[in-house]
Order: C-alpha cells, then structure tokens, then sequence
C-alpha cells in the first residue's frame, strides 16, 4: 500500500483555533483582524511581496497570492499555491491550519497542491529526517466542497503512489516486486490481471522484446496485464476501447552499451511511464470511470553480463519484423513494441503508450514538457487537450515519414536506433511500426517531466509521477 499521506485536507470548520491561518489574496471575504487586513489591502494592490506570515495577537496569519502567469494553465497556479502553503505550514511547525478561499478557487487544484507538495521520499530515512507529524488543514464548508476536496484528494494519491514506485531504489523495485506491488494495488478494485513472469514464458506468448531486454536484469521481466471494464456499459454499447501501455524498465544501465556513471542513478525511475499508468489504472477503477480500459506494465531490468543481449543481434518483433539491435541503451522501444501490437490485437481503438524514451525528447523539449506523437489527429488533440486541463503540456512532435529510412538495416526489417539527430522522432517511428495503421495511437515520451529530481512547481526533489493525471482526464473525455 502506499504510504499514508501525512497530510489530511477536510472540509468542516476547526473545532479548536488552529495554529495558522491562510489567506489567499483576491479570493476570499473572510474578516480578518486589522492589521493583517491592512496588508491583504496592500498586496492585493501588488505592493509588498506575494507571500507574508504575520503573527497577531489572534493568531498567525500567512498571506498568499496565486501567481498569474500565462503557462500556468488546468489549475497549476492553484497547485502551486497548495505547495507553497504547505511548505509554509511544515516551515511553521505547526499541525493545523486554515485556509481562507472563495467558492471560485479551482479547489481539487489546490487540494492536489496540498498533497502533491507535501509529499517527501522518506520512508527510507531515520531518525528526525523521518519525522513527519500529520497535518490537517481545513477548507471552508461552501457547496460542493465535499465532492471538491474527494476528488482533488484521489488525484493526488493516485500520482503519489506513482512517485513513489519511481522514487524506489532499484534495489528495492526490481521487475518482481514491482508486479508484486501492481497486483497489490488493485486488490478489491475489480480490475482483472494476468501476469506474465520469465523470459522463456514471455518468448512463449509471444513478447522477445521484454526477454531481450530483460534477459540479464537481477530479477525477471514481468508483462502484467489489467482489464477494467465498467459495470452497466454492455460490451459493444460503447465503441471504445482504450488501451495504456507503459515502459517499466526498473533499472536502465544502458545494458552492455553502458550509460556513462554521471546521473545514471536517474535511470531507477525509468519506469515512470508504467508507474503513471498503474496509478491511472487504480484511480480509474476506483472512480468507475465508464471507459472500457486495458492497461500493460512492461517490466525489465536493463543491465549488462554475459546473459545479456548484444549490440548485433537481431530477432523477430510479434509482428514477424526482425529488430537489429544496435544499441542496447535504446530498450524501450523493444520492450514496447510486442505490447503495442498484442494490445491492438486484443482490440484496442485508441492506444496511448507513456515512456522515458529519449534523452533526445528532453533536448527537443526541455524538463517541462513531454513528447506527443502518433496516429489519428483528433485523438492526439483529445490527449493533449486531456494533458493541458490538469496542468500537463505533452507537445506535438512529426511523426515524420521521411526519416523512417534512418531506421533502414541492411539485415533486418529495422535498426532500433536512427543516429544522431532527431531522436525523439526516430524513437516513435519505431514505435509506430508495431501499431497498426487503423488503431488511433498517441505516444507520450516523458523522459523531461518526470525525472525532475531538482524539484519542480510544488514537487519535492526527486520524481514527479508525471502523465497520471493526463492519463485519468483522458479516460474521463473517452467515457
Ligand atoms: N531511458 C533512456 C532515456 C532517458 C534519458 C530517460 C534521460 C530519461 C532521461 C532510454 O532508454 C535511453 O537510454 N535512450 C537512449 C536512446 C539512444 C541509445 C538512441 C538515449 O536517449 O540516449
Ligand atoms: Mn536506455
Ligand atoms: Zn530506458
């Protein structure tokens, strides 16, 4: 289970005073005492700084304004805002607060800034660094506040539990654990599964990529499956069927093409695309989302000895192509592509795969923004679109048709790396070549956004669970 939120956001008035007071500057009425109204006026007018805590003689007041800034779009103003008092709160050292805010706040915003903010990767520390007392902070009761603070609430929990699976060492998140965890997860959330454990059971079904790649990882490469069909939709009501595959590569030394030391420690959190999409999944079932949904965990450990692929093999993809590895750094096309094709031919209409394909996606891109690329133009709109209401930019790059001989291999139908420039683009070229044409398919490469271990917005060092939230709104839209 994930580990329990230290803090709590609830909608009833305190009973006790509480020991701070949040008021967010030009959305709320509420009375306050003289003096630090008298600076609300002022900052309200943009004089002064954007954040003050001030101590009266009826309490401790922080002042905060939310940030009006054009990129700050789907509620990430208010997130952002929900870190900020949280920090503040934790800087305080005090357990309870108050924030003072209007029915027009975008409040499951500000809730899953709250939570998102107030997440740390401690579970592994001793001592006073683990210390983490549980906080309550309060919401005034206006309507719809209830409903408001669930769902912003199950947002967060659902994208903490991601952050955490790619916070996890690798160590302590090998291929196995991982399923073990996905499994437990679900439990009670009428999602059927079906595991596939072990190179020779994976070859068997029909999936060599995960084999390859998997093949000399310290624990077994895993394909686990998970069914969601919703009760009361009659199969065949609805058309949709949509599908999620993620990348789940719980260690990426590059295998026998070894990464460089610098950062590779990063790589524990390459599978950040399988994360998103477990933490979708459960947040999808728990909500009954009306969405017929499929979703595939692809779990490997890349890493090199004398039982690993090699840079020169070549073997044949489920769709009968053969694949030369030239790199074996480039595995999460290989360990995708079996999966993309198994998932349209279990009929999937609309395919979304989340990976951190490329370094090249970063560079394109930048830290903020993720990689969008695929088949059936409307469809892309719709998952970007899905993306932008929750705060996530996943942005178009061409799936162009002229670098597909990038790929081209004297030996086999395709090289699995296209050279040096445009990477990102060569990488979904590859991917398109197990999707077939008639399926409506996005790719989401996420290598940027969510491995920000310098901390980001109202995420703490270290993992963001990024494309989750994207993930749930698109389902929503499809339903
Ligand atoms: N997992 C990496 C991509 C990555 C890099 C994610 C940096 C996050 C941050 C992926 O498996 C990889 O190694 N890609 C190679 C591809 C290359 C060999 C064609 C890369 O980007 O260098
Ligand atoms: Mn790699
Ligand atoms: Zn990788």
């Amino acid at each position: 289970m994930p580990q329990p939120a230290s803090i709590q956001v609830v909608a009833h008035a305190p009973k006790k005073p509480v020991e701070l007071i949040a008021m967010v500057i030009g959305h709320s009425s509420a009375r306050l005492p003289r003096v630090v109204e008298a600076a609300a006026a002022r900052m309200a007018k943009g004089e002064g700084p954007a954040r003050e805590m001030l101590l009266t003689p009826e309490g401790r007041y922080l002042l905060i304004k939310p940030e009006e800034k054009p990129w700050l779009i789907g509620g990430e103003a208010w997130r952002i805002l929900g870190g900020r008092i949280a920090e503040a709160v934790r800087t305080a050292k005090v357990t309870t607060a108050e924030i003072l805010v209007g029915g027009k706040a975008e409040i499951p915003a500000l809730v899953e800034g709250l939570i998102l903010g107030d997440y740390r990767f401690d579970q592994l520390r001793s001592g006073k660094e683990a210390e983490r007392k549980p906080l309550t902070i309060h919401l005034p009761g206006h309507s719809g506040i209830i409903e408001a603070i669930a769902a912003g609430t199950a947002t967060a929990r659902a994208q903490n539990l991601a952050r955490e699976l790619c916070d996890l060492p690798p160590n302590l998140l090998n291929p196995e654990i991982f399923a073990k965890r996905a499994l437990a997860e679900l439990r009670g959330l009428s999602v059927q599964t079906k595991t596939i454990a072990g190179c020779a059971a994976l070859r068997r079904a029909g999936f060599p990529g995960l084999a390859q790649v998997g093949q000399a990882g310290s624990a077994a490469p895993h394909l686990i499956e998970l069914h969601w069909r919703p009760r009361g939709v009659a199969p065949g009501a609805r058309s949709v069927r949509l599908a999620l595959v993620g990348k789940g590569i719980t260690f990426d030394s590059g295998g026998i093409s070894l990464k460089p030391g610098d950062k590779m420690w990063e790589m524990k959190a390459d599978m950040s695309g399988a994360a998103a999409v477990l933490a979708a999944m459960t947040q999808i079932a728990r909500d009954k989302v009306p969405v017929a949904v499929d979703a595939y965990l692809c779990l490997a450990e890349n890493m090199p000895d004398s039982l690993a692929q090699r840079p020169g093999d070549i073997y044949k993809a489920r769709n009968g192509k053969s694949i030369h590895v030239d790199n074996t750094d480039a595995e999460g096309r290989l360990v995708l592509a079996d999966v993309l094709t198994y998932a349209c031919e279990r009929g999937a209409t609309h395919v979304v795969d989340v990976a951190t394909l490329t370094g090249a996606c970063v560079v394109a891109l930048g830290e903020g923004i993720g990689g969008l690329m695929g088949r059936g133009e409307g469809f892309l709109e719709l998952v970007r679109s899905a993306g932008l209401d929750v705060g996530e930019e996943h942005w178009p790059l061409p799936l162009y048709g002229e670098y597909r001989e990038l790929l081209d291999h004297p030996h086999a139908d395709i090289n699995n790396i296209g050279g040096r420039w445009g990477g990102a683009i060569t990488a979904g070229l590859f991917l398109a070549e197990f999707v077939p044409d008639t399926v409506k398919w996005a790719h989401l490469d996420i290598a940027g956004p969510a491995i920000r271990t310098g901390g980001w917005r109202y995420y703490a060092k270290g993992m963001t669970g990024f494309s989750t939230r994207t993930l749930v709104n698109l389902a929503r839209k499809l339903a």
